[in-house]
């Protein structure tokens, strides 16, 4: 039997399948290239020595999913395909509706179907909205969110939970991710944002690889340490690690879980860079700038729970972060692109 990954050709994707292989899991990649490169498949094959099954195909797409549970023994999914833009779901709501709700819905009808009832399902921290106390539980109540993305992952919680309220075969786990930045410790893999980043990680490896002239750093006035936004950011392999981890709560009667998966530490902005130069031996110039629209000032995890149930808890600290950040960028300035 096979763990069926969509969106397995993206950034944590591709990192988990890594895991996956390495742990003895026979694996199956989906995923429709929309923000993602075919090449990953052969550096996760070049990584794990085991060989990638890849459908190009699309999670809103009845036939081509129709085809995956037909050919190949699916026991359980491990669900990351959706876009993931928060700016861009401002400008594209119908888009974003439709392609991680749309798409879910009937990824989830065609799993049914083939009686296959075991998700894990990728959530975020966005869920909590502005949050109600830090550090952030999962007793913590879902919050306002201020985009449809987020609105997408909050609304796909809740349609997973109904699902699996009314018939009790399905195992759901939904796993709320902090702030994933880092890469393989080769080098060969890891975040390839299209255009210029959104997220801090990134755009830092862009202005020490040259790509930026300097960091934009979105307030200094916040109510922490420094001033400037404070984040959980985990390291994408131990991220991948808890979703090897999440598979014991698919065994039969599990249910619905929740799981943060954070460090229960919160960096600055400044943190970050700091640590980043001290780490790479670049200097990161950077200019002070207004708040960015929908920002709060502090998301930390409490990472309690997975540790207590799943028996996983982050490996690496932000030096590692920072060092396996920087060997991919610098392997790679353009990513996948030659
Ligand atoms: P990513 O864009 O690198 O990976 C998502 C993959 O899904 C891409 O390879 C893309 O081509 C694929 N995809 C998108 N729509 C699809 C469709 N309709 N059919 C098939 N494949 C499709 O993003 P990521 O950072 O690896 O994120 C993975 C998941 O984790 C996403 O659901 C994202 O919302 C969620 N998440 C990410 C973060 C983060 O900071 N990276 C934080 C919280 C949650
Ligand atoms: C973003 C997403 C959120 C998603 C999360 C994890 C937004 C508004 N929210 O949140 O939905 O779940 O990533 O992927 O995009 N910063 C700068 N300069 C930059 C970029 C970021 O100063 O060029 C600051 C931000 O203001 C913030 C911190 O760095 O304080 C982290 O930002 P980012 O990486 O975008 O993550 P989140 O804001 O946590």
């Amino acid at each position: 039997m096979a763990i069926l990954v969509t969106g397995g050709a993206g950034y944590i994707g591709s990192h988990t399948v890594v895991e996956l292989q390495n742990a003895g899991y026979d694996v199956v990649v989906m995923d429709n290239l929309s923000n993602a490169n075919e090449k990953v498949l052969a550096r996760v094959e070049a990584i794990t020595g085991k060989k990638v099954p890849f459908y190009k195909a699309d999670i809103r797409n009845r036939q081509e999913l129709e085809e995956i549970f037909t050919k190949e023994k699916i026991d359980s999914v491990i669900h990351f395909a959706g876009l993931k833009a928060v700016g861009e779901s401002v400008e594209k709501p119908w888009e974003y509706y439709d392609n991680n709700i749309t798409g879910t819905l009937t990824l989830v009808d065609v799993m049914r179907k083939h009686n296959c009832k075991n998700i894990i399902f990728s959530s975020s921290a966005t869920v909590y909205g502005n949050p109600a106390f830090i550090p952030i539980t999962e007793e913590c109540p879902k919050g306002q969110c201020t985009n449809p993305y987020g609105w997408t992952k909050s609304m796909l919680e809740q349609v997973l939970t109904d699902i699996q309220f009314a018939d009790k075969e399905w195992n759901v786990v939904l796993l709320r991710y902090f702030n994933p930045i880092g890469a393989h410790k080769s080098g060969t893999i890891g975040e390839n944002p299209n255009g210029i980043p959104n997220n801090l990680m990134p755009y830092i490896t862009q202005v020490a690889v040259g790509r930026l002239p300097k960091l934009n750093v979105f307030g200094n006035d916040y109510d922490t340490h420094d001033g400037t936004g404070v984040r959980d950011y985990i390291h994408v392999v131990d991220l991948a690690n808890g979703h090897v981890k999440a598979l014991k709560k698919l065994e039969p009667g599990s249910g619905l879980s929740i799981y943060n998966l954070g460090t229960g530490v919160g960096y600055s902005v400044l943190d970050i860079v700091k640590n980043f130069e001290e780490a790479n031996g670049i200097k990161i110039p950077y200019e002070i700038q207004p708040r960015r629209a929908g920002d709060i000032a502090t998301c930390y995890s409490s990472a309690d729970k997975a540790e207590k149930e799943l028996g996983w808890k982050a490996a690496y600290g932000i030096r590692e972060m920072c060092e396996d950040s920087w060997r991919w960028q610098s392997q790679n300035p353009n990513g996948y692109e030659d």
